[in-house]
């Protein structure tokens, strides 16, 4: 790795490292890091681009392109005649980091706020039947006999138990009863309260999907549990590596994998069913976007194939609101009463009113009502997305988008996800690449196999009109980085 230092103006350094990715966003992130910290000052000039690109070894395409992003950002001007200086009140502008952009990263870069926020995740916030959800809480609040406000049962409230396995049956084709399910605060409680639960019951290891959703891992080891990697291919998870493992729990995505986005094949689902039963294991079936299937019948819950083996988690984050904190857990006789203490001890139960007000709007038909709502608009957004994505890089690069509201951008081989998504946040879009989502090795020694550049595209939160905008966007930061390779690699250094 090269490091070469040049004096690009006055008390100005820019370090370059050959090695690191793009010079153009190297070089970008220098200035507006001296701006920022007034190394250079309010109206002092910097070097023409002939100058600092020859002073650096690039092409002056790259500083040009470095110079013009600086003027759309606000840190430098243009005078006629008098070059390129920094603007008059710098320090007063607005650089928060993007969430996704790693600070440490020699091609981060400070961002204004994203406009458009293809954060994965997010549902349609605009949407959440508030009307719907306050009456409910009321009526629950009138309805609610006085001692049930005494004490909670650490399972949940009956009522819901019963409502949330009344749907899981109809919906999602399981064969769950409310004796077998406890309500938890989310899908991430009900994990950790499951994980205890098996480290109790002699598991040792559970492996993960990888890429896989965040932080699931680390709640497995928070678990005391030693967590592996399994890869993720066209039919999801690969079953065969998972024997591999030596693992006897597995958590998956099997509806719609997080984050790619297929849907496990039906051979791998009895496949992983046949490895569940020789090694005496369980799946954890992580089920958090099934309600949103567009192009045919959602695939069932694993859990109605094998109910003797599957714990499966559910939560209202995607189909009502990430806030209201509640889900369920869905869990075999031998490990459901378990799982209830570990609730017992670690909060008592969950809230009262709102489980009695989630099971109202479960039941009085609102909630399926707002289900098929949200699906029109997510199914009018994934249109878009796929025809938008299909005109900005051409066919066949956006996939997932059978159902749920994410989709996986594949890029061009060789093209970098950290520069491309650093770019897109100077431009005003947020968006993650799917390195977000590898495993974290415990081991640093352990190298995943390398993945295909993609980006992650989630569109439950942004407006057809913002998918237009950002997918130009990502289209424009993509050609911008294979620009500023091109010019890299033809303009060797001196
Ligand atoms: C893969 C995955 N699992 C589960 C959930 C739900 O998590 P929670 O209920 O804790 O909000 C989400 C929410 O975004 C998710 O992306």
């Amino acid at each position: 790795m090269t490091v070469e230092w040049a004096r690009g103006g006055p008390d100005l350094l820019v370090a370059l490292d050959r090695g690191a990715g793009p010079l153009g966003i190297q070089i970008q992130d220098q200035l507006r890091a001296a701006i920022r910290d007034r190394r250079l000052g309010a109206g002092e000039r910097l070097p023409s681009t002939r100058r600092l690109a020859e002073l650096l070894g690039v092409s002056r395409g790259t500083v040009v392109d470095v110079y013009e992003q600086l003027l759309a950002e606000g840190y430098v001007e243009s005078v006629v005649g008098s070059g390129t200086r920094v603007a008059a009140t710098p320090a007063g502008l607005p650089v928060p980091h993007a969430p996704g952009v790693v600070a440490a990263s020699p091609v981060s870069s400070p961002s204004l706020p994203a406009e458009v926020d293809f954060e994965y995740g997010i549902p349609e916030l605009g949407s959440v039947p508030l009307t719907d959800w306050s009456r409910a809480v009321s009526e629950a609040t009138r309805s609610l006999p006085t001692a049930e406000l005494a004490d909670e049962d650490p399972a949940g409230s009956r009522h819901l138990r019963e409502v949330v396995t009344a749907y899981h049956r109809r919906v999602r084709s399981g064969c769950a009863a409310a004796q077998d399910a406890v309500v938890v605060s989310g899908f991430r409680q009900g994990l950790a309260l499951a994980l205890a639960t098996l480290a109790q019951h002699g598991i040792q290891r559970i492996a993960l999907e990888d890429p896989g959703p965040r932080d699931h891992d680390v709640i497995a080891r928070r678990a005391g549990l030693d967590a592996v990697p399994v890869p993720v291919d066209d039919h999801g998870l690969d079953v065969g590596r998972l024997r591999e493992t030596g693992a006897r729990a597995v958590l998956l995505t099997p509806a719609h994998q997080c984050p790619t986005g297929v849907a496990l094949g039906p051979s791998r689902r009895r496949d992983l069913v046949a490895w569940a039963d020789e090694v005496d294991g369980v799946i954890l079936e992580d089920d958090y976007d099934a309600e949103f299937r567009y192009d045919r019948q959602p695939v069932g819950s694993l859990q109605g194939l094998a109910p003797a083996r599957v714990i499966a988690l559910g939560s209202v984050s995607k189909t009502l609101a990430p806030a209201i904190r509640l889900g369920w857990v869905l869990a075999p006789p031998r490990y459901a009463a378990g799982i209830v203490e570990e609730k017992r001890l670690s909060c008592r139960g969950a809230p009262g009113l709102d489980q009695e007000a989630l099971a109202l709007l479960m039941e009085s038909g609102r909630f399926d009502r707002h289900l098929r709502r949200v699906r029109e608009i997510y199914r009018a957004r994934r249109d878009v997305l796929a025809a938008e994505a299909e005109a900005a890089f051409g066919p066949g690069r956006l996939h997932g988008l059978a159902a749920g509201c994410h989709a996986l951008l594949r890029l061009a081989d060789g093209a970098s996800e950290r520069a491309v998504v650093a770019t897109a946040a100077t431009m005003g879009v947020r968006v993650n690449g799917l390195g977000r989502y590898r495993f974290a090795a415990a081991d640093a020694e352990a190298e995943p196999d390398p993945l295909p550049p993609a980006l992650v595209l989630g569109f439950g939160n942004v407006s057809e009109h913002q998918i237009s905008r950002g997918i130009r966007v990502l289209a424009t930061a993509v050609r911008r980085q294979t620009r500023t390779l091109g010019d890299d690699n033809a303009t060797p250094p001196p």
